[in-house]
């Protein structure tokens, strides 16, 4: 099983670094074997969409359009596109996934997918007929969890480019809610639980 962890905050060994590794370690406890690759996004030179239309051009039977932006991506979309499971952590700014992971989200959208047919023909469909799965950890500083309906358009975001783009189901989530006021060692066994989940 090959899995490729997503690390969208910009903070290193905070909230989304630390969750992240908990659910690695999920998963490596219920699948030793597993081949996990974090990406860390920060690090990566990941550059905008140009909105070019090169990848939406490009042949819808390639696994992967061609992208004209020489950059990280150039290797993270082979890396993406191998793998079986994904983990995506990220943190909410202003309700939403924060500019790093759109900026990601933007570069896979029309390179992993195809114009399809349906709810609306030329809407993105899955290039890859595989079917994955993916697990994502979103949190927040204020926003408790009994409040998430308010704060968190990121799942939404995340479940939609991931289905349409990556063909990988959304099977599990874990918003560690408000983590400015209550912590996070409390978000740690579910993050842990999380990841046991992604092998299932
Ligand atoms: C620009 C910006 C916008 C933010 N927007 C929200 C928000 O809408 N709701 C919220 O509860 N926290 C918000 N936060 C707090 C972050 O969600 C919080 O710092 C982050 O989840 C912690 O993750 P990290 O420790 O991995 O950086 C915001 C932080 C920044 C810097």
């Amino acid at each position: 099983m090959k899995i490729v962890a997503i690390m969208g905050s910009y903070r290193k060994a905070r909230t989304i670094d630390t969750l992240v590794d908990r659910a690695i370690e999920g998963v490596k406890s219920v699948a030793p074997n597993a081949q996990i690759e974090k990406i860390t996004l920060v690090d990566r030179d990941i550059q905008y969409c140009r909105n070019c239309g090169v990848c939406r051009k490009d042949d819808p039977v390639k696994p992967i359009a061609h992208c004209a932006i020489q950059d990280d991506m150039q290797e993270i979309l082979p890396t993406m596109a191998d793998a079986d499971a994904y983990v995506f952590g990220v943190p909410i700014f202003e309700g939403t996934v924060n500019a790093v992971t759109k900026t990601f989200l933007e570069r896979i959208c029309w390179t992993m997918a195809k114009a399809g047919r349906w709810p609306v023909k030329g809407c993105p469909e899955p290039r890859s007929p595989v079917k994955r799965q993916a697990i994502a950890i979103l949190s927040s500083g204020i926003i408790v969890p009994a409040l998430r309906v308010f704060c968190d358009d990121a799942t939404s975001l995340i479940k939609s480019t991931i289905g349409d783009s990556l063909n990988a189901k959304l099977i599990g989530t874990l918003y560690a809610g408000g983590v400015e006021k209550v912590g996070i060692d409390r978000y740690l066994e579910q993050a842990h639980k999380l990841g046991q989940k992604l092998t299932s």
